[in-house]
């Protein structure tokens, strides 16, 4: 692979897994990659500046206050002449300052200075990985478009075993080399409408109905279609997830105003609608909280159904969008039900899958799916919900391309 005349500015953070960045630098030099390093002190205590400075062939910067090197190359300067910048390691610190916007030092004032897209590695213990506040940085900065590479499972410096090790030099290497080079937008200039998420159904001011989709699936189709280039609109129910990097993100509650909001977001040249929308809502909601009055009898709701967004944008008329994808999900028969629905809706594609509470699919990482299509009935094998995601965009995308 080369990344002939490309630059990485390379920002080294201070954990054990530091000196696994001198094999990040020979594999980009090796490509033909320029690389200029940066260390913040606690690195320096993990790999010399010395040894950089040999392999990157270039001066390696960490003082925000050398007077010398704002006279030679500001702190600017340095993120604007790179293509990217990649911090590995990455510590939980490090990862914390990004995600507040702090600026103390010559690392982390270059990371909030720049405007080119960032890469982290992250490595530290797994507790530290693990913990809320990490957990909830990763998400700040996944939602501002931040790239991550790792971290890997495995045994740790300190002898303990789970995810935070730093992502090996060759994973790095790939990942660097996946965001330089120019990626094939077969979807750009079209515009993809996707719901995501469950529903939920009011039952009075404070209670609702509502089921147990967490909007991964969805979510994922969106950020993957970005990703080839399409101008995607995500529709999304309440999930505790980021809004996609890239993807115009709009919050509904209830079904009527997820319909509304995918009626206001046509035309759509492509519909997938991966939300899992209530069947029914509460016909007599309570404009006020129900109130149990002691020995009196529970209220009675009544149900009423609520619209089918997919079999509505799956009608014909002139603004039916060009491919109409739906989802089955099935606790048996799964094959026979899908093929019924995808007749019933009106839509061309059915992915359908198996959500038994066995499968651990309702919520989980992995699916399992089907894609049922006029010409017949795909199985795909069991994959992340992100690669089912990918290769779903990837098949919309040959819909396109003549
Ligand atoms: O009928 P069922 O809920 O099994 O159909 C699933 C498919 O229909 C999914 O694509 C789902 O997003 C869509 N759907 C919808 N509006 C509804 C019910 C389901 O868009 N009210």
């Amino acid at each position: 692979m080369s990344l002939d005349g490309r630059k990485v500015l390379l920002i080294v953070t201070g954990g054990i897994a530091a000196y696994k960045s001198l094999e990040l630098v020979r594999l980009l030099r090796k490509s033909g990659c320029g690389v200029t390093a940066v260390m913040t002190a606690a690195a320096a205590q993990f790999v010399t500046p010395l040894a950089l400075q040999a392999l990157t062939e270039n001066k390696v910067y960490s003082d925000l206050f050398s007077l010398n090197d704002e006279s030679e190359m500001g702190h600017i300067q340095l993120s604007r002449a790179a293509d990217l910048i990649v911090v590995a390691p990455a510590t939980a610190n490090t990862l914390a300052k990004m995600a507040a916007g702090l600026a103390d030092d010559l690392a982390s004032t270059l990371l909030l200075a720049t405007d080119k897209p960032v890469l982290v590695a992250p490595a530290m213990n797994v507790r530290m990985w693990l913990h809320p506040a990490s957990v909830q940085n990763m998400a700040v900065l996944a939602a501002r478009g931040v790239a991550v590479a790792g971290p890997d499972d495995g045994v740790m410096a300190c002898n303990e075993f789970g995810p935070g090790r730093l992502a090996e030099p060759a994973a790095i290497f790939a990942a660097i080399a996946a965001l330089l080079t120019p990626q094939p937008r077969p979807l750009a200039g079209r515009h993809v409408l996707v719901t995501s998420g469950p529903t939920h159904e009011p039952i009075d001011p404070v209670r609702y109905i509502a089921n147990r989709s967490s909007g991964r699936q969805g979510h994922a189709i969106a950020a993957a279609l970005a990703a080839l280039g399409a101008r995607v609109t995500l529709v999304s129910g309440p999930v505790a997830l980021p809004d996609p990097a890239g993807v115009q993100t709009m919050h509904v509650e209830t079904a009527a105003e997820m319909l509304a909001a995918c009626v206001a977001a046509l035309p759509a040249d492509v519909g997938v609608f991966a939300a899992a929308v209530a069947d029914w809502r509460v016909d007599n909601a309570g404009s006020q909280k129900l109130k149990k009055s002691p020995g009196g009898a529970p209220p009675q709701l009544a149900l009423t159904q609520n619209p089918d967004i997919l079999a509505t944008i799956a009608a014909a008329g002139p603004q039916r969008p060009r491919l109409v994808v739906g989802f089955a999900a099935e606790t048996h028969d799964v094959r026979r039900y899908a093929a019924e629905k995808r007749q019933r809706k009106g839509c061309d594609w059915i992915i359908a899958n198996d959500v038994s509470p066995g499968t651990g699919i309702m919520g989980g990482a992995e699916n399992e799916v089907l894609l049922v299509s006029a010409d017949g009935i795909e199985a795909w094998p069991r994959l992340g919900k992100d690669e089912v995601a990918r290769r779903l965009a990837a098949r919309i995308a040959t819909t396109f391309t003549p």
